[in-house]
């Protein structure tokens, strides 16, 4: 598939879901509720991923944050969101779109053809974050990214083909890089968000709308069982960062993760964890 049809497919999905409103609001609470619990000194919050916002409570975000920056690659998503709300929220929303997150878009179908050296690989995610550092007005007192990660890595994974020797290496150099962007997006002493799903009732049976669910046993269940997104487990995520030089200067991802289901629709239902970051005091903490 070619990444202009993949962002196509994105944009659709964001239409699609909309009459879905309702289905998303444990998941919507959920997550406004944990960016509200880790970040009571407001301020300036950053959402990646923002979309068509179902995912947040704007208005309650608005209670505490000055000023709440969303970032998209769908606009008409973006300003679809900033439309609906009232003007005292939407006063404070500044838009960030298209803005590709990943970085990636532009190169990945060079990866597909081999156009691609070791060497760019490595250096992809210090660039890629400085590229995408540089078109947001950050650091940021919250950054959070909202349910995106898994995306980026599915825009990946399709573009390239399930079989590319290259897809794995892709995959890792991908979460690095936002591993990298998070930590340049966040100010000193303050909390990242790191929110995705990490399983879907397509691959493994969920419980309906309304059941009360471990969420932390359901993902235990489910890795023993090999039905999580590929790369996406809690555990590889918080290995990643400790084991990157630059991640690991920045801050350090709290465990264990909370988990919820997100019911998008009628049909599908998501596990989502968030993995709360929590930067140092600078570029050179060891506290
Ligand atoms: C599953 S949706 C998340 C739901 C969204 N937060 C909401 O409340 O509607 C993923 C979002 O990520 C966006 N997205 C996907 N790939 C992206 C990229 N490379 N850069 C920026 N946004 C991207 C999509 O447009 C979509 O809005």
């Amino acid at each position: 598939m070619s990444v202009r049809a993949e962002i196509k497919q994105q944009k659709s999905a964001n239409k699609a879901s909309l009459k879905y409103d309702q289905y998303f609001a444990e998941h919507r609470r959920r997550q406004t509720d944990l960016i509200l619990a880790h970040n009571p000194h407001g301020g300036r919050i950053c959402i990646l991923g923002a979309g068509n916002c179902m995912d947040v409570d704007l208005p309650r975000i608005s209670e505490v944050f000055a000023e709440i920056h969303l970032v998209d690659i769908d606009r008409e998503a973006l300003e679809g969101a900033k439309r609906r709300l009232p003007a005292t929220v939407a006063r404070k929303i500044h838009l960030h779109t298209p803005v590709d997150v990943s970085g990636a878009n532009k190169t990945l179908e060079d990866w597909r053809n081999f156009k691609v050296t070791e060497e760019v690989l490595l250096e992809f995610p210090a660039r890629a974050a400085d590229e995408i550092k540089a078109r947001l007005p950050g650091p940021f007192d919250c950054v959070v990214s909202s349910c995106l990660i898994s995306q980026i890595l599915l825009t990946c994974t399709r573009v390239l083909g399930e079989e590319h020797p290259l897809l794995q290496a892709g995959l890792i150099t991908l979460l690095v890089a936002h591993l990298r962007l998070l930590a340049a997006l966040t100010k000193p002493q303050r909390n990242a968000l790191w929110i995705t799903d990490v399983s879907s009732s397509e691959i493994a049976p969920l419980p309906p709308p309304g059941s009360q669910v471990d969420g932390a046993v359901l993902l235990q269940t489910l890795a023993a069982t090999n039905r999580l997104f590929t790369y996406l487990q809690p555990n590889l995520i918080t290995d990643l960062a400790r084991q990157d030089p630059q991640v690991s200067a920045s801050g350090d991802f709290a465990d264990p993760p909370e988990t919820w289901l997100w019911h998008n629709g009628p049909h599908r239902s998501f596990l989502v964890y968030a993995l709360i970051f929590s930067a140092g005091n600078g570029p050179n903490d060891s506290a």
